[in-house]
């Protein structure tokens, strides 16, 4: 019992010596590199931009950190399930921080999300996510110890008029991770659902809709970390939005419909 809470306690507290981390070619993936990019740290970073994993690669090597790059798609189910079992058994990873994710719209005339966009959004933002931290889950259980922090989004609340696959692959992400909390609950292995409003980066930008409360990725991921380091459950930012989208919940359906037309979402 004791050293179950000492494993717990050093979990939430340690920057763990071996991360991976998806999207890491992205604006706030690779914000979360540089924050972590420390000597002592092996951090994998996966992206599909070669440049762009090469730059963030560099960056974080030059801050003292082991880096391996992984220039893989993370929609090849097959590939991705021996990668990760590969990466995992010659160093275990103690912190996954799922981040991967795309964003699709009904579109400038509203005429709706195409089947083969929803596929693929479906693919990376609840497949992919749920399969690889699945994966280390079990993983981490028999070690006794490890981290797993999945992004979801404020999104994840309500869904949206100008994008419901998003909403609904995010709220699933929410969703899977609170239960993997709660099946890890007392195992050493801690599950943080981060829940980010608008961040400055390529994704934000081809959002259609009203942006309140941009928040830059530097600033997003210094949140993110402090979240994971105290073991949160959840981690929801910026407050204001947080709580406009949570009213959004319990408010009855069709006052919530009227806000959002009102807001011109
Ligand atoms: N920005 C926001 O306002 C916001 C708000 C809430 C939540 N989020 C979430 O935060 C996460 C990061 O988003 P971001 O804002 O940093 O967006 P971003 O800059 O567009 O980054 C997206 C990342 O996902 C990777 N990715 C996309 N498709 C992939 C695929 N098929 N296989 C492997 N990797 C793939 C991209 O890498 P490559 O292109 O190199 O493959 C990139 O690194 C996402 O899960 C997003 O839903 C963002």
């Amino acid at each position: 019992m004791l050293s179950r809470l000492v494993n717990h306690r050093r979990s939430c507290s340690d920057t763990p010596s071996v991360i991976l981390i998806t999207g890491a070619t992205g604006a706030i993936g690779s914000a979360l590199a540089k924050l972590y990019a420390a000597p002592g740290v092996t951090l994998h970073l996966q992206g599909r931009q070669v440049e762009a994993l090469k730059n963030i690669t560099q960056e974080c090597r030059s801050m003292g950190a082991e880096v391996q790059a992984h220039s893989i798609d993370l929609l090849d189910t097959k590939l991705v399930s021996a990668w990760l079992q590969q990466i995992d058994e010659e160093l275990p990873i103690g912190l996954f921080i799922a981040n991967a994710g795309m964003n699709i719209n009904i579109g400038l005339d509203s005429e709706g999300e195409s089947a083969e966009e929803m596929t693929q959004l479906l693919d990376l933002n609840i497949k992919a996510t749920l399969l690889m931290s699945g994966y280390l889950a079990k993983k981490m259980r028999k070690r006794g110890r490890g981290h797993i922090a999945l992004i979801s989004s404020l999104a994840g609340f309500y869904g949206l008029p100008i994008m419901p696959s998003y909403c609904a692959s995010k709220a699933a992400v929410r969703a899977y991770g609170e239960g993997l909390r709660g099946w890890l609950s007392g195992s050493g292995v801690g599950v943080t659902v981060v829940m980010p409003g608008n961040i400055e980066s390529a994704m934000c930008d081809a959002m259609l809709g009203p942006k309140p409360f941009l928040m830059k990725p530097e600033k997003a991921a210094v949140l993110i970390k402090r979240g994971i380091e105290r073991s949160a459950a959840r981690v929801s930012f910026p407050f204001p939005l947080n709580m406009g989208s949570w009213f959004l919940i319990v408010l009855p359906a069709s006052v919530s419909q009227k806000i959002l037309k009102l807001l011109k979402y």
